[in-house]
């Protein structure tokens, strides 16, 4: 594969069974968590892109010991109070979860970090994990006054409080409880807790109490010493990556696409729901149970689509999958909605703008506005030369577009895949081989 560019155009049929990667969100909890916990781990299927990789160089940084071979890592825990301080700054690269989340774990440590990542991670917003962990006493400064990294975290004895959650953020959510297994007291977070629940589950399995109900969730910090317990797990497939072969399938007129062992955690599978909605035909089997997290096998086949709403409690369900179900939108009769989204516009780049510029290139008719996109569906799309502005997801995005799109498609800088899918193009070539 060409480092700068690829060309893509239609291929005419998609078929076969893919066993997608790792998930992202899964892979740096375990080795993050285990890396505190009081013993070893091993863990399976972990996703060797890049973000998760970061997690584990600022983890070895921090004097973990981490031995990795492929997808197998094993984690030689040093407990809570176990980290040492690193010897230079720690470089989080893209990875919006291997920097919120380690401000968390790091702000109740007895020693000082700081912590930056690319230009991409360097632009997007702290002040959302930064303001609530102040208010736990934890010292963290940074570029407009830690707004953005660069963040210098000053270890401090935290405290236990009640803190409401303004953002429906996962890695919010996670830094929080990760600063309470360090706390002196009880932390009971509110508001905005409904998000992908990967943190919870997995620190509930180590032994942290760690109680959640309708509207709060409750941590109460570790009073033993042998808590948290190391966890061993193979890690399940990632939906989100999962969803780039959905929305093909559904899109394409001659597909049958079958992604094995995915995570079906409800708090992930909005994807689904929504192209449900929208007609894909859509089958789940062989679902059971991997640790923690639900998983099972899901078929898609070509099938019409039409517009659907996206929007309310269902956006942090497939907040990361909202590029590729506009290709799906696209594709269908009628406008699609997006709303209630403006999250998409801190990720990794301003999505709903990359998203908008780059489909309309394609032929697409799509809208952006202030929360989301409309984007008026039935259109062919053709191919153009296209950007991926470096972000993992869109360079996805437009590849799947061009797997019905009339002419070539060049795509600048596809190698941003490998942030959360290093194996994307070789599974391309192999689904539509
Ligand atoms: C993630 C949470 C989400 C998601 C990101 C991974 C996580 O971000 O977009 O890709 O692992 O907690 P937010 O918490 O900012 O919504």
């Amino acid at each position: 594969m060409p480092n700068d560019t690829i060309t893509l155009s239609a291929v005419p049929r998609l078929r076969g069974t893919i066993a997608v990667p790792g998930d992202k969100s899964i892979s740096h909890r375990a080795v993050m968590f285990n890396a505190v916990a009081e013993g070893n781990a091993r863990i399976t299927n972990f996703l060797t892109g890049a973000d998760c990789l970061s997690t584990i160089g600022c983890m070895q940084a921090l004097g973990v010991q981490i031995e990795r071979s492929g997808s197998d890592v094993q984690v030689f825990g040093r407990g809570l109070r176990g980290l040492r301080a690193p010897a230079s700054i720690l470089d989080c690269g893209n990875s919006g979860t291997t920097i919120r989340l380690l401000t968390g774990l790091l702000a109740g440590q007895n020693f000082s970090a700081t912590l930056t990542g690319d230009d991409s991670l360097r632009s997007r917003p702290m002040l959302r994990v930064v303001e609530p962990l102040r208010r736990l006493g934890a010292q963290i400064d940074g570029d407009e006054h830690g707004k953005r990294a660069p963040l210098t975290i000053q270890g401090q004895t935290l405290h236990g409080g009640e803190i409401e959650l303004t953002v429906a953020s996962a890695q919010v959510k996670s830094a929080l409880l990760l600063a309470g297994l360090l706390a002196d007291g009880p932390l009971v977070l509110f508001g905005k807790i409904v998000s992908r629940d990967h943190t919870e589950r997995m620190l509930s399995a180590m032994g942290v109490d760690l109680r959640v109900e309708d509207d709060r969730i409750t941590l109460y910090p570790p009073a033993h010493p042998v808590f948290p317990y190391p966890l061993s797990l193979r890690v399940p497939g990632d939906p989100s990556s999962a969803t780039f072969w959905w929305v093909a399938a559904a899109i394409h007129p001659d597909a049958e696409i079958t992604t094995t062992g995915v995570c079906l955690n409800p708090t992930r599978t909005g994807a689904l729901d929504v192209l449900r909605a929208m007609g894909a035909q859509i089958t789940i089997s062989n679902q059971g149970k991997e640790g923690q997290e639900p998983v099972g096998d899901v078929t898609v086949r070509s099938a019409p689509l039409t517009a659907t709403e996206i929007g309310g409690d269902l956006i942090p369900r497939l907040i990361d999958e909202i590029p590729v179900l506009a290709v799906a939108a696209a594709h269908a009769h009628g406008t699609t909605i997006v709303r209630d989204a403006g999250e998409l516009r801190a990720k990794e780049s301003d999505r709903i703008a990359t998203v908008a510029t780059e489909l309309t290139k394609l032929g697409a008719t799509v809208t952006p506005t202030a929360d989301g996109l409309i984007i008026e569906g039935g259109g062919e799309l053709h191919g153009a030369d296209v950007e991926s502005y470096g972000d993992h997801r869109l360079a996805m995005t437009l590849a799947v577009a061009s797997l019905t799109a009339e002419g070539n498609m060049t795509i600048a800088d596809p190698s941003s895949a490998s942030v959360s899918y290093p194996t994307f193009w070789e599974h391309l070539s192999q689904l539509a081989d």
